[in-house]
This record gives structure tokens, sequence and C-alpha cells, in this order.
């Protein structure tokens, strides 16, 4: 057991943070299948996957053994003059299962470099294609793509990166028709969505690269779901008016909506697909941005400048790639944890959910629950709520931080039923008390 403990004073400048104000952070020590443990003993119900990675659950034996392996054969080689088996296996399987016009894959970190990679990759197309102008890009109102510069411009309508504004990009962008369960009005809410666009591309019919869209569930925006069936009309839209379609993947992916990718559930045919977080099951950072065919040819040539310019340090990192393998291999035999919990969810949210006086707007998508608490106060990202009822989970005993009123689960696959059921009771009992 480790002999250091969580200290105010720890030089450690943490992420997403105001240093000044923020409690102390909990030190954990170990971490086994859905639970955390915590250095004065006690075990916490992570059910927010930490950060939506850890997809099968902490610790998972095959793949520490997988990157234990890996790590004693080769641990790196840079990936311009060679290529391994990891990488080669890797690349092929997860072509195996992503709709068939993906082709090629090219490799990077994390989400935000998998996106940063998207957006020059569509921009460089048309370069490449003989089109100058082809130089904006359309987004969805809300929707977050990382913290990079190219992710944060598509990503501005979030609000998240007021202070860097001027540094960004401009973009255009279109409402996300976001829909719940019972929802009425999904169908005119699409319908205005693809309005919009069709107003941008009427406009300026040459000027956009692409649109990217985080399918079926904008995460960081505090999960708003829309329909297969959106997707599919802005797909047919998108073919109708050459426009790329660059999808963010990056949260939705391997298993997450209940199918390994959501463009397999919408059954749409991206331009290109950014993955990452539970790509390595969990364990380690990387990324992957799968082009079409017709993408990849525009840069197949015999000059130089037509070649794609992007490269990482770790770009297909061999450990990495080892443990990706095994966790796509788990993902094959593992099928009913993740394919199973939208029912579960739908169950639970009719017991706890659905009649309680502080919820509304319930909604579901594969393994993916969420909900938002009726508010007097200012509702949205920094909704002072979310920190105290952050806190109050935690002494409870679950990791479950809301995105400002919006409360949501998105376990590790291996959590029980009655694990999930528990953290449904907390949230029921929780949000009944007076002083939220
Ligand atoms: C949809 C989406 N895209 C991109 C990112 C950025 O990923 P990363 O934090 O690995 O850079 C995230 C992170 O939450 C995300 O949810």
């Amino acid at each position: 057991m480790s002999t250091i403990t969580a200290t105010a004073t720890s030089p450690i400048w943490r992420p997403f943070t105001q240093m000044k104000t923020a409690p102390t952070p909990q030190m954990v020590q170990t971490g086994r299948g859905a639970w955390l443990e915590l250095e004065d003993g006690r075990r916490v119900l992570d059910c927010i996957s930490s950060w939506w990675v850890t997809i099968h659950g902490h610790g998972e034996p095959v793949i520490a053994e997988a990157i234990y392996e890996q790590a004693k054969k080769l641990e790196q080689a840079l990936f311009t003059s060679f290529t391994h088996e990891p990488a080669e296996v890797l690349a092929e399987n997860v072509l195996s299962v992503v709709p068939s016009n993906l082709k090629r894959a090219f490799f990077s970190d994390n989400g935000s470099t998998a996106v940063e990679v998207a957006l020059k990759m569509a921009y460089q197309y048309w370069l490449n294609k003989g089109s100058k102008t082809r130089n904006r890009f359309i987004a969805l109102e809300h929707g977050y793509h990382g913290d990079t510069v190219g992710a944060m411009s598509v990503g501005q309508s979030s609000e998240f990166w007021r202070p860097f504004k001027v540094l960004l990009f401009e973009i255009d962008s279109i409402p996300f028709p976001a829909t719940w369960i019972s929802d009425k009005d999904a169908e005119e809410k699409e319908a205005e969505s693809l309005a919009a666009l069709a107003t941008l591309i009427t406009k300026s019919p040459d000027s956009y690269a692409a649109i990217i869209v985080e399918p079926l569930v904008q995460g960081a925006a505090g999960m708003r779901m829309c329909t297969t069936r959106y997707l599919g009309k802005l797909e047919r839209f998108a073919k109708e008016h050459n426009l790329l379609v660059i999808y963010d993947e990056v949260m939705t992916g391997f298993g997450r909506t209940g199918d390994w990718f959501a463009c397999r559930k919408a059954n749409t045919q991206p331009d290109i697909l950014c993955l990452s977080k539970g790509l390595t099951g969990g364990f380690l950072p990387m990324a992957l941005t799968l082009a079409s065919e017709n993408i990849f040819q525009a840069f197949y040539d015999d000059v130089w400048e037509k070649a794609f310019f992007h490269s990482h340090s770790y770009s297909g990192n061999p450990i990495t790639c080892a443990a990706a393998v095994a966790s796509m291999k788990l993902l094959h035999e593992r099928k009913d944890t993740y394919t199973g919990k939208e029912q579960l969810h739908l169950k639970l949210i009719e017991k706890y959910i659905e009649d309680h006086p502080r919820f509304t707007r319930a909604r579901v998508c594969g393994t993916i629950a969420a909900f938002d608490l009726k508010l007097e106060e200012e509702s949205g990202y920094f909704a002072s709520v979310s920190p105290r009822l952050r806190a109050r989970f935690m002494d409870r005993g679950f990791v479950i931080r809301p995105i400002g009123n919006t409360i949501y689960l998105l376990p590790p696959y291996c959590i029980t039923s009655e694990e999930l059921e528990s953290a449904y009771k907390i949230i029921y009992e929780l949000c009944l008390e007076e002083n939220l």
C-alpha cells in the first residue's frame, strides 16, 4: 500500500479544476470491476466509468496481462518507418466491426487528437482534390469534441471555451434535436435542425469541408440524445450535397450505445470516424481516426505534398495496441454485458425516476441513462447543484458526477443489476431531500 497521502499542498495542477476552491482529491489505491478503493479503505462504485473510458471494469486481468506480455517484447517503435503485429491486428479488427465504407486507420493519442486528425483530414481532402474554398466546418450546437484548439473550435457552442474564444476558428452550427422518453416533438426538432443545415448549404454550397457530429449522444452537453432516424436523414442530406460527415464516437464507441458503435446502431456510414476512450478498455490513451477509401485515395499520390501531415511520438504504440486488441476480444466475448443494459436502465427508470417529483426528461441509449433535475436556480454546465451533489454521492459511496442539472449513469459494463439498482436508489433518495 502507498505511504503517500492526498494533501492540499500537492504540486499537481489538476484538469478542469479551480485549484483554489476544489476539495482535496481522494487518493485512490486500487480498482477492481466497478469499484475503486480509496486510501481510507472505503470502496466507491464507479458509475461513470472514470470519465467514460473504463468499459469492462477496473483492473481487467486479460488486458493487464496483454500489456505485460507486449511490454516484454516491444514497447515502442517509430511508426513512420516500422509497423508491428499489435497495430496491424488492431487496425484489421477495428475495420472489421465498423461500416464497410471505412477502410483506413490513422493512429493518434486521445479523443481530442482523433478529432484534430479528422478535421485536418477533411480539410486536406478537399485541398488535394483542388478545392480551396471548402475551409469551414458545421457542428451541432452544444457539441463537445475535446480541448485542443481545433477540437475546441468545432465545440465552441458548448461555452466551455469562453477564455479561448479569440484563438478559435469560425464555424457554423445547427441545432441538435435532443429528445427523451415519450418526447412528442422529436420529428419537429429534427426537421428544424435539417432545415438549418439546408439554409447553410444553400447559402454557401462550396464552403464546407465537413459536418462533425456526436452521433446519438452528446456527452459533455449533458447526455443529450437524438434518434437514429435523425442520423439517417442527416446522412442522406450530406450525401446529396457533397458534404463529408465526421462522426465523433470518442464517447459512444465500443459498446457504449448498446451496439459496437452508434453508426452501426443507426445503420449509417460516416466518411470519417473518431474513436478513443473505450478503445483500450480504459487502460491506456490511444485514438483512431478511420477514413473511407475515397478519402484515403485523395492523399495517395506520387507527390509528397499530398501526404497527410500529422503524427505523434507515440502513434501506434505497441503496448497500447496490445491492450486494445485484448479489449476488443473481450467485447466480442461479453456482448451481453453491454447489449442488455438498455432494458435494465429502462426498468430502473420506470421504478425510480419516472414518478420522482424532481426529475424530468429521462432518456436512455444503450449503457447510458440520464435525466434532468427540475431547478429554480440557473441550470447548465456550471449549475452549482452539480458539485454539491457530487460530494454527497461520494459520501454515500458512489462516483456520480452530474453535468449541471443532468444526472447520468454511464457505468462499466461489468456492473451487476444490483449494483446499478443501488445507484438509482441513492439518486432517488438524495434528490428527495429539501436542500439539494
Ligand atoms: C465526444 C468526445 N470527443 C472528444 C473528447 C476528447 O477526448 P479526450 O479527453 O481523450 O481528449 C471527448 C471527451 O470527453 C468526448 O466526449
